[in-house]
């Protein structure tokens, strides 16, 4: 079948991102722009119009009452995604040689923003889930001893990244971490790119938006936790220790010189679904139903492991031995299409749109997939073998830029890699360029290489 009729055929249950559901959850808005004659919306950066580095025009305004909405000094909406702001933002944060604190479940587009931007990601450890194979959230105790470390190993750290909600939608007390980070006069950039549904504080028992903890800067994907197309995305920033003209000048050398108008109305439309009345009661019954469902799916023994997203369904696969790979293809041969496969689990995005009906075919297929491969023992998985805290043996932009030849990966211990190991999605890279493959990182990479077989290479490329 051909890229069109991909594009427009409908015969799954869509669990993956975007949120919107194939269109089902677009705001109502953009839903009759889309219905106006192809095209028609497809214009430049107008007088009228602007660009969101343009200070007059409808986007400046736009821009301006987010902000106030969500209580924040400005905001930037984004063409490329998540990754685009994040980029830009690391730029806005550190000189080329300044260090960057960041945990080691940081995702690919802060390492190239290091890569390309001469910056140095001291990368620290994070918990451990053993019996799922996930980087858990940790406590303010935690960043101290990485705080502590850090400092032994580089003196000049400009900022301070996290990552919360993570893809799977387990979130940390973000509020202390935030003090401890601002408690060295640092700035935090949050990558919120799941989170951006928090700014609607919709229920007391949900996790708040690092926005409201005084995060100097915070990134929404807005196709991932809001209801906007893919790429749109927004940048909130706030306080004084970052510049919103460095910010800016950040953006500016990232951004296309043409930023889709549609997908700027996007970012605007989403982020209103989340902040006023009819939008919140469209996610509060998304809510109510993702809940329904969980518990009828609990109720029936599909073993799921908590986290404090509701519209994420993890699938704990390796409970039964089972990989969340090989579970993932046996629910798409049944038409239900999950978001994040991973060695031990499978992640569903139930996003913004309805899925009434979906538990007894999701419980049906279920036991299907675990009488077909029998039952087997619960797998655990081996913790990653990465120090409190680590900074890469050699530059990551000159690593990139080396000459490399190419090794099996049981050749290359002691070598230093010229580039990023990194299944996808989630994006988590296994090994960034420049650091060092000890003999403990190789081990780990070959064992990782059976979990994810056809994302890990058996080699890799090393300077030469
Ligand atoms: C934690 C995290 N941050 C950032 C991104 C990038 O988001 P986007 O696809 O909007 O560029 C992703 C994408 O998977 C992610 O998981």
């Amino acid at each position: 079948m051909g890229l069109l009729n991909l594009l427009s055929a409908n015969r799954s249950e869509n669990l993956f991102l975007p949120a919107h559901g194939r269109g089902k959850a677009l705001p109502k808005k953009i839903q009759k722009l889309l219905k106006l004659r192809p095209g028609i919306w497809d214009l430049p950066e107008l007088f009228e119009i602007g660009g969101p580095l343009i200070n007059e025009g409808a986007i400046a305004e736009s821009q301006k009452s987010s902000a106030i909405a969500v209580g924040v000094d400005r905001c930037w909406y984004g063409v490329n995604g998540a990754t685009g702001l994040l980029q830009s933002s690391l730029l806005a944060l550190a000189r080329p040689g300044q260090a960057v604190l960041m945990p080691r479940n940081i995702h690919k587009s802060c390492i190239q923003a290091c890569l390309f931007g001469g910056l140095i990601p001291l990368l620290f450890d994070v918990p451990y889930l053993t019996d799922r194979g996930h980087a858990s959230v940790f406590d303010r105790k935690w960043l101290q001893r990485a705080f502590k470390k850090a400092k032994e190993l580089e003196n000049d750290i400009a900022a301070v990244v996290l990552v919360n909600p993570t893809y799977q939608g387990y979130s940390a007390d973000m509020e202390s971490l935030i003090q401890e980070i601002h408690s060295h006069s640092l700035p935090v950039l949050v990558d919120e790119a799941h989170g951006a549904y928090l700014i609607s504080q919709i229920r007391p028992e949900l996790p708040k938006s690092s926005i409201y903890f005084g995060a100097d800067l915070v990134v929404h994907s807005l196709h991932k936790s809001a209801p906007g197309l893919v790429q749109s995305a927004v940048l909130w920033s706030q306080g004084d220790k970052v510049d919103p003209f460095i910010i800016e000048r950040s953006i500016g050398l990232l951004q296309t010189s043409s930023p889709s108008s549609l997908l700027i109305a996007s970012c605007e439309s989403s982020i209103k679904e989340l902040i006023q009345s009819k939008g919140i009661r469209k996610l509060d019954s998304r809510i109510e139903e993702a809940e329904l469902l969980k518990d009828f799916l609990i109720n029936k023994e599909v073993p799921l492991l908590e986290n404090s997203d509701p519209l994420r369904i993890i699938l704990h696969t390796s409970k039964f031995g089972l990989s969340g790979i090989e579970v993932d293809k046996r629910f798409i041969r049944k038409r239900i299409i999950g978001e994040l496969a991973e060695p031990g689990t499978l992640t569903f995005c139930l996003g913004f749109s309805s899925h009434k009906g979906l538990g007894k075919r999701f419980v049906r297929i279920w036991n299907e997939i675990l009488t077909s491969f029998g039952q087997q023992k619960s797998c655990f998985f081996k913790r990653p073998p990465f120090s409190i805290v680590s900074k890469p043996y050699k530059s990551c932009s000159y690593s990139w830029g080396s000459n490399f030849e190419t090794l099996n990966l049981q050749d290359a211990i002691g070598r230093v890699s010229i580039e990023m190991v990194c299944p996808y999605p989630p994006g988590i890279p296994l090994l960034i360029p420049g650091e060092i493959l000890d003999k403990a990182r190789v081990d780990w990479l070959i064992e990782q290489k059976d979990f994810w077989p056809e994302q890990i290479p058996d080699f890799v490329r090393v300077i030469s």
